[in-house]
């Protein structure tokens, strides 16, 4: 598993991905950890095949009482059929996830950990000083959906929006926009069902102070390229099967 350091400041933001054991047939995804002094919110944790290797990817950051929150944007089994697995680890923990979602979510087995739902209109979640909104992304794709927006490290966690379809081992980052695009388009076509929730959000994120937009597939966008990625989001119908 492989691990990047994308924010460090009062605290640290960390991607884990690129998994080197991953089954060829299973898609490849990136988990975020927030680390503060005393506590860890993991976003989107993943799937059932990744619970071993990212426990162990996670203590190099932090010792198991410290992983005390979970966040799942939504209920995708690439997101969070781990979910069953971390409830034995972390009793203790809370998952942040959509109230929509708590009664078919919890099949994944949630016997320990707090499901706190969180309402269709967002809200906050603060772990010790790192203070984040919780960002509304309904139908993006699915019909209750969370993207976290950390306003002190300038970090769009987006969920499957901006995830990209591309080799193993592809590098961390967007590194040429104009190429990345064909790896985008066929996932946001077939995956995003509604131009109107699209441009919902992406007048909601237009206001946001974005350094780097951090997807749950493929690369992360920097700087100009947030930009170019909701424009050329904001162009592009979707919804496209027939
Ligand atoms: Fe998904
Ligand atoms: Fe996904």
């Amino acid at each position: 598993m492989k691990m990047t350091k994308i924010y460090s400041g009062a605290y640290q933001w960390i991607m884990y991905g690129r998994d080197e054991n991953k089954r060829s047939n299973i898609i490849d995804t990136n988990q975020y950890l927030i680390r503060t002094a005393n506590k860890c919110l993991l976003l989107d944790p993943g799937g059932v095949e990744l619970f071993a290797p990212m426990l162990a990817a996670v203590l190099h950051h932090a010792p198991v009482d410290q992983i005390t929150d979970l966040f799942a944007s939504h209920q995708d089994p690439d997101i969070i059929s781990s979910l069953g697995l971390w409830d034995q680890a972390l009793p203790h923990a809370k998952l942040h996830a959509p109230a929509l979602w708590e009664g078919f979510l919890r099949h994944f087995g949630c016997e320990s950990i707090e499901y706190v739902g969180i309402p269709d209109n967002g809200g906050q979640i603060q772990i010790e000083n790192a203070e984040l909104q919780i960002i509304p992304a309904h139908y993006l794709h699915s019909s209750a959906n969370f993207h976290i927006y950390d306003p002190k490290a300038k970090i769009l966690m987006s969920g499957d929006v901006g995830a990209a379809l591309e080799a193993d081992g592809s590098p961390i980052y967007v590194d040429n926009f104009d190429a990345h695009i064909e790896k985008m388009r066929f996932f946001h076509q077939r995956w995003m069902p509604s131009n109107q929730a699209k441009m919902n959000w992406i007048q909601r994120v237009r206001k946001l102070d974005i350094e780097i937009m951090a997807p749950q597939h493929g690369r992360i966008f920097k700087g100009d390229d947030v930009k170019r990625f909701l424009d050329w989001f904001e162009a592009l119908q979707v919804g496209t099967a027939t």
